[in-house]
């Protein structure tokens, strides 16, 4: 009996370490859709990171800083964006940021700290990508002969493979879907792990 509880509670302790994710070959594919100057963004993100923390492992999660921002030949970086220059200048920035050589782990802790607070973006304050040394690409990256047009350029074709009304918007999958939107947004831990639960990737138990 004691050996019973004592493997069961060495699964759980597997579970909780996100080991069972290890296992299993087809991680949760999640393609966040956001902008660095957007209110619901910032919530979202600051939600989003302690369950992330936990269950990274079971997450192939990719990052697209660009939402309802358009393409625009006239606009100084190529495009106009939601909130304003500020935005376009965050969301190359941010994604500049993505495409360095941080694994996800650290680019989601680069965005942690980057959306913390919009003063960071309206100031161009590279406090966050110091902290995790790619201050020196982003730099090169953002220069008009640097990556970062290029890499909106391709964040927009990503974002409008999407139809959605509201940012962010979370596609699980490959698929974007409007009924799990709110849920998405509004109870981040309990959506994501029911959704990891129905792939096998966690079990019941852990939701
Ligand atoms: C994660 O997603 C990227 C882009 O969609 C893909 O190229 C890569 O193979 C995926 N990685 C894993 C481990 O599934
Ligand atoms: C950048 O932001 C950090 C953290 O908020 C702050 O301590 C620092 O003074 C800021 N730097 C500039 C140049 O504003």
């Amino acid at each position: 009996m004691f050996k019973l509880y004592l493997a069961l509670a060495l699964l759980h302790i597997l579970h909780c370490n996100g080991e069972i994710c290890q296992r299993s070959k087809q991680p949760l594919e999640m393609i966040v859709l956001y902008e660095s100057l957007c209110p619901d963004s910032k919530n979202y993100i600051n939600n989003f990171w302690p369950v992330y923390r936990k269950y990274h492992q079971c997450i192939n999660l990719t990052l697209v800083p660009y939402g309802k921002a358009s393409p625009s030949s006239s606009a100084p970086f190529g495009h106009t964006c939601q909130h304003g220059d500020s935005e376009c200048w965050g969301n190359r920035m941010q994604d500049c940021a993505i495409h360095s050589n941080l694994n996800q782990f650290d680019q989601m802790k680069f965005l942690k700290c980057q959306m913390k607070d919009f003063q960071l973006t309206v100031k161009k304050n590279f406090t966050c990508a110091r902290a995790l040394n790619i201050e020196d690409h982003v730099e090169r990256c953002m220069r008009p002969s640097g990556r970062g047009n290029q890499l909106q350029t391709q964040s927009s074709i990503i974002t409008n493979r999407y139809s959605f009304s509201e940012i962010p918007a979370i596609v699980y999958d490959g698929v974007f879907s409007v009924n799990l939107q709110r849920s998405s947004r509004m109870k981040v831990s309990q959506t994501l792990c029911n959704i990891m639960v129905k792939k096998n990737l966690l079990l019941p138990d852990d939701c």
